[in-house]
């Protein structure tokens, strides 16, 4: 037999050779297998720092100061409620034109472009779901130096004219300061110095006939230096080299956030949650990359980049979206945590403490000047403001949410029936089964590779007929064979995209040579969805979903492993333009296409590892390629809660980690951790062991059975928060803070968060733990059932236990190997289904138990909505949603549907009460019509009412009292 070896990792530079041709020889994969269980890392000298970067260091080494942007007040004028002004550059006397909104929603949008570019800039399309409504402003007083200006009493600005400087105020309070550092900078297009004689007298002519204006102008020697140095016009990375035919354009700006300590979002880095600042370290970068085997702790940039900024404190939350898709740096500072321990003794000592402050420094490489601010107050409300923006999160299908068991790779037929079988034997359910880039004829997407898997449809009609869908890779770079229908096809309508030469663009990538279709070009989605249909995806059918990889996108012999710049997109954009945005486009290609092929009746779902600000709308998002480490398994939380603050909620970390070996305690402590994130799938690499769940000792199969069925107990819940989500923006994972915004002990926590506002989880990610310490807020929270802030204990309720605490309070809690410590709010509401079942949609119709945890005054909330899990028919209200309320010994359920349509076959089975301090005499149901009939209960000594079978329809109102 001749075993296949993949890559273990990518394009090797140092090596200069390509890794995925097949080699074979058993002995090569025993000593791969061996190499990929050791620790590696990534190899940073592939990756730009700041300073190999000229934009990045051009706008770097502007110090603070005074800065040489004036703006012209007497050009100031209100269109449209809109101003209007000039703001001129004192040291080139290029002039930029300054356009500052009030938006409806409580936000202001500030736009900075040249008054007359060279050739227009970059405004990123697309991501804003529609023009902001604008909000006109009233111009206050204008002196010689300063106008200022209000909308109503909320938001209102003082701009300053000399040096330019810009302040937003809301309620009177300074929110953000623009530039107050100087380090606004504006990099105008420009025509290239002359540096070098023209060489041929006759292009000087032909030039001179083809209109061309000769404005070059003559540049002395040492300017031209400086320039090479700077990277303006040229730049080479490695052995790559940049053209940058129209120059320096880069486009910078400071912004201060006053009375703020933590700042958080702008994924994806693998870092810790609340942003560090970056004064003796690299900013944090967003250039969407495929980084092999990334490192922890890092700022450098990653798959995926939402230019999105929260600022918070026990006050206010605020957010800044800067919207611009190019290769971009942020420099964070703080006046408070960059100070030396000296200086701060200082201060306590002459007591002049200064009003904590972030300064945050945007660099971006091109586009224009484009940013919102979003006001608050409050974290529900950014979420609010951005989804306004960027777009809500969609509302995936219920299958989405349960397990998904993928591994690079199922090898065929055979192999996906045996995974299949398994976990029916092992009574573990599943929802999803995926393939990896193998099952493809030869990397070729949207084909099979016909001896493994001969008969497709079968398969994935086997795989339905127990309820279950399957998901295959589709990348989006295309292999150059004039036999494979998407390259001939993409070939002929010139759909790729092109190098600089303006000659097909070439990568190396899985299938070896590549093109990229442009997927920035309308008719190039279009063409790309169309393909989605099971008559154009020969073998899919309407149960097979798509996993977009690679759409940084990846190019292996490329800079920085992924595309060149200078490359060419429709409309003459440069690659550098729209880098960070190609991925969302992909995604949303993909997405749409799946809608379409069942006529806009289902839902889609698509996996991506690509993302911009907007990839909320199209599908789920996982953090790529991490390795079966602790280090990993804790870093995905903080990485899983700063994308999903970033407005993208349907995120996850592949269980067990990707890379390398995870040993039986790590993967199981990684199914329990992973239950409780948004997006739930086991993956591996393809030179790891298998590891499918039965494959380890009974004990452990048994706790990851337990992970993955507590999961699907959950799912009323996590589909109602996804609901929520697609309604309001507020992403159903939470950090701390979101939902305890008042308590300062919440704003750097990232081992603990929040599901929704019910749950608090905090998994185990040591080895060997034996304890772990919980933090349980309790002060000043906002009451779930009277929506205030109040201040109240906070009664918390271990699921597994129902013991109950009283917060705030620090817990350590003694764990084992069963352990995961989830702990239900005092005054919530759990929809839960209890049943076990192989899959979600055999669970459609079963039964609902209600868990109630009460809070001090003996008062719950919580609310259901479940519709038909997978149809676009919930927009035509074909949807339950209701809302549960204990107070004063009575749960009532309401309507919260405005028409309620849908008819659900679920009833209710079981309400369980936590925390009622005796037990009633009698329990009584009052059904819709104004029957009264008695209930069986028991009541334990943890204090927990079980109140069994109800049996009333979910969807109908009715009351449960207790006397
Ligand atoms: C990339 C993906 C990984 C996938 C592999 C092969 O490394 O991140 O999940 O398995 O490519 O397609």
């Amino acid at each position: 037999m001749i075993c296949f070896i993949k890559p273990l990792g990518r394009f090797g530079e140092t090596t200069g050779k390509f890794r995925s041709e097949r080699r074979g020889l058993h002995l090569l994969v025993a000593v791969l297998v061996i190499l990929s269980g050791m620790a590696r890392a990534v190899d940073k000298s592939n990756f730009k720092k700041c300073d190999q970067s000229g934009f990045c260091k051009r706008n770097r080494r502007i110090q603070p100061g005074s800065s040489p942007y004036a703006a012209d007040l007497d050009s100031a004028r209100l269109e449209n409620g809109v101003l209007h002004l000039n703001v001129l550059n004192t040291q080139t006397g290029i002039l930029l034109k300054l356009e500052l909104y009030a938006l409806q929603n409580q936000m202001v949008r500030m736009k900075i472009n040249e008054v007359s570019p060279l050739k227009p800039r970059y405004e990123v399309p697309d991501v804003l779901v529609a023009e902001p409504e604008v909000a006109s402003w009233q111009l206050g007083e204008k002196s010689e130096s300063v106008l200022e200006g209000s909308h109503g009493n909320a938001m209102s600005f003082v701009l300053t004219a000399q040096p330019f400087r810009l302040d937003i105020l809301y309620d009177g309070q300074l929110v953000t300061r623009v530039n107050s550092r100087g380090l606004m900078n504006f990099e105008h297009l420009r025509t290239k110095k002359n540096v070098d004689p023209p060489q041929d007298e006759n292009e000087e002519e032909k030039k001179e006939e083809e209109g061309e204006e000769q404005e070059e102008e003559v540049a002395d020697d040492s300017e031209i230096e400086d320039e090479k140095a700077d990277g303006m016009w040229e730049e080479t990375f490695k052995t790559h080299h940049d053209s940058k035919p129209n120059g320096p354009s880069a486009v910078a700006m400071d912004f201060t956030f006053p009375g703020y300590e933590h700042l958080y979002g702008i994924p994806e880095h693998a870092d810790t949650l609340a942003l560090k600042t970056t004064k003796s370290d690299e900013p944090y970068r967003l250039y969407n990359l495929d980084v092999f085997e990334y490192d922890l702790d890092s700022r450098m940039a990653l798959y995926g980049s939402v230019p999105l900024m929260l600022a918070h404190n026990s006050d206010r939350t605020v957010g800044l979206f800067w919207l611009n898709a190019a290769e971009t740096w942020i420099d964070i500072t703080s006046n408070t945590a960059d100070k030396s321990m000296f200086g701060r003794m200082m201060d306590y000592v002459k007591g002049d403490q200064e009003v904590p402050e972030m300064n945050t420094h945007w660099i971006s490489e091109s586009g224009i000047i484009d940013v919102f601010f979003l006001m608050g107050p409050k974290p529900y409300d950014i979420f609010s403001q951005y989804a306004s923006l960027t777009g809500l999160p969609y509302m995936p299908p219920m299958f989405a949410l349960g397990y998904h068991q993928c591994r690079w790779n199922y090898n065929d037929e055979e192999d996906v029936k045996t995974v299949d079988e398994k976990f029916d034997e092992h009574d573990i359910p599943y929802d999803v089964i995926w393939l990896d880039i193998e099952h493809t004829n030869g990397k070729r997407y949207m084909t099979w590779d016909k001896h493994k898997f001969p008969n497709p449809i079968e398969m994935q009609n086997n795989i339905a007929s127990k309820g279950r869908k399957m998901v295959t890779i589709v990348d989006p770079h295309i292999k150059q064979d004039n036999g494979y229908h998407l390259y001939k096809e993409a070939k002929d309508q010139d759909y790729f995209i092109r190098n600089k030469d303006n000659n097909e663009f070439q990568g190396w990538c899985w299938p070896g040579s590549s093109s990229y279709p442009d997927f920035t070009r309308e008719d190039v989605r279009a063409w790309w969805a169309s393909k989605m249909s099971p008559e154009l995806y020969e073998g899919s059918t309407h149960n097979l979903f798509t996993w977009n990889d690679m759409n940084e996108p990846s190019v292996f012999n490329g800079p920085e492993v992924t595309m060149h710049k200078d490359a060419k997109h429709a409309g003459g954009w440069e690659h550098r333009d729209v880098h960070n945005i190609y991925g969302f486009y992909v995604h949303r290609a993909t997405a749409e296409g799946q809608i379409a092929r069942t006529d806009g009746r289902e839902r889609p779902f698509v996996l991506s590892r690509a993302f911009f600000a907007g990839s909320q709308r199209y599908g789920a998002i996982w953090t790529g390629d991490n390795a079966a480490e602790w280090s990993h398994l804790k870093a995905s939380l903080p990485m899983c809660l700063s994308i999903s603050i970033a407005g993208i909620p349907f995120i996850g970390a592949d269980v067990g980690g990707f890379f390398k070996n995870p040993d039986t305690e790590l993967l199981t402590r990684w199914y329990q951790a992973g239950a409780y994130q948004p997006f739930f799938r086991a993956h591996a690499h393809l030179d790891t062991k298998r590891r499918e769940p039965w494959l380890y000792p009974e004990e452990n199969t048994a706790v990851i059975r337990t992970a993955i069925r507590n999961r699907y107990a959950l799912l009323p819940y996590w589909y109602t928060l996804f609901y929520q989500a697609s309604q309001t923006g507020v992403p159903p994972m939470r950090p701390m803070w979101v939902e305890f915004p008042e308590d300062s002990k919440t704003f750097a926590m990232e081992d603990q968060y929040m599901i929704g506002s019910s749950l608090l989880v905090r998994p185990i990610t040591d080895a060997g733990a034996t304890s772990v310490s919980v933090y349980l807020p309790g002060q000043n929270t906002t009451s779930m059932v009277r929506h205030t802030v109040v201040k109240e204990e906070t009664r918390w309720y271990r699921m597994d236990t129902f013991d109950k605490m009283t917060g705030p309070t620090q817990v350590s809690l003694s764990v084992s190997l069963t352990t995961v410590p989830v702990f239900q709010r005092g005054g919530s509401i759990l929809p839960t289904k209890e049943r076990v079942r192989r899959c979600s949609s055999l669970g459609a119709g079963d039964p609902y138990t209600l868990k109630i945890a009460l809070d001090a005054q003996g008062s719950a909330v919580g609310q259901l909505y479940t519709d038909d899990g997978h149809t676009y028919n919930f927009q035509k209200g074909q949807y339950i949603y209701r809302q549960f309320e204990f107070k004063d010994n009575k749960l009532i359920s309401k309507n919260l549907a405005p028409v309620s349509e849908y008819n659900s076959k679920s009833w209710l089975e079981r309400v369980v009460i936590i925390g009622l301090s005796e037990s009633p005499n009698h329990v009584s149901l009052i059904s819709q019509g104004g029957n009264t009939q008695s209930l069986e209960f028991g009541y334990s000594v943890q204090r927990v009412l079980s109140i069994r079978k109800p049996a009333i329809n979910i969807a109908e109102d009715f009351e449960i009292s207790l006397t």
